[in-house]
């Protein structure tokens, strides 16, 4: 069984209304979806924004559905000017940005006292999605690299500029870290799937709105593709 999370209601009532036979469950004030998507039998579930719900509902889809993957589905900021709104972002690896214990000699990202800067995504699911998405979404590009995460919206050049310089990160978010934090300490493989929706910069709150939907738009049609796929 797949775990799909996303953090806000539109990014999963797509996925919800495809869903066949379904039972519904409520922990912690996340409903949790168990039934079958395309044929895969899945759980789908709105985690809420930030990465303590993130890390909380994954830990659940952990413990009590023993899901054998997690897929973080959703939208994004780009930190890298050839990705553009509407294009996708997979994870090769994720890291939390806001975790800073640089002055006991960590790396900025690291969390103190855990052997990895960042958190690796599963390459067969990576690949996989890669596939599925230049058929689905023929229309737009799809790129792999690092995806990084904090509790901030981040719409200024200049913390756009240092997320991109520090950790050459291509798009920036608020839960893919901790939902690939949680996954590494429970060992599910995970990928982080993010449709962009603004530039992370100045324009950001502007755009976000006009962009989220059609954003969104690519990400379902692409968990649709995969899931059929699986
Ligand atoms: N999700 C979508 N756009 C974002 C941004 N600019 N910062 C953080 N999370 C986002």
């Amino acid at each position: 069984m797949i775990g799909i999370i996303g953090a806000m209601d539109e990014e999963v009532a797509k996925l919800k209304e495809k869903m066949d036979d379904v039972k519904v469950e409520t922990i912690a004030a996340m409903d949790f979806y168990e039934g079958n998507l395309k044929g895969h039998p899945v759980v789908v579930v709105r985690s809420g924004i930030g990465k303590v719900n993130a890390g909380m509902c994954t830990q659940i889809l952990a413990l009590k559905y023993n899901v054998d993957a997690i897929i973080n589905t959703g939208i994004a900021g780009s930190l890298d000017a050839d990705i553009d709104i509407g294009d996708i972002v997979l994870s090769t690896d994720t890291l939390e940005h806001d975790m800073d214990a640089v002055a006991f000699g960590y790396p900025v990202g690291q969390v103190p006292r855990m052997d990895t800067l960042s958190f690796v995504a599963d390459e067969k699911l990576r690949n996989i999605a890669r596939e599925v998405c230049n058929e689905v979404n023929p229309d737009i590009s799809v790129f792999e690299g690092r995806i990084v995460s904090g509790d901030q919206f981040v719409s200024d050049k200049e913390k756009k500029e240092w997320l991109s310089s520090t950790f050459s990160g291509k798009c920036t978010e608020m839960e893919g870290a901790a939902i690939g934090h949680a996954a590494y300490l429970n060992g599910i493989p995970f990928l982080i799937i993010r449709a962009i929706s603004d530039k992370a910069d100045d324009s950001a709150t502007v755009d976000y709105p006009t962009f989220e939907a059609k954003a969104i738009d690519h990400s379902v049609r692409l968990l649709l593709g995969l899931c059929e796929r699986l």
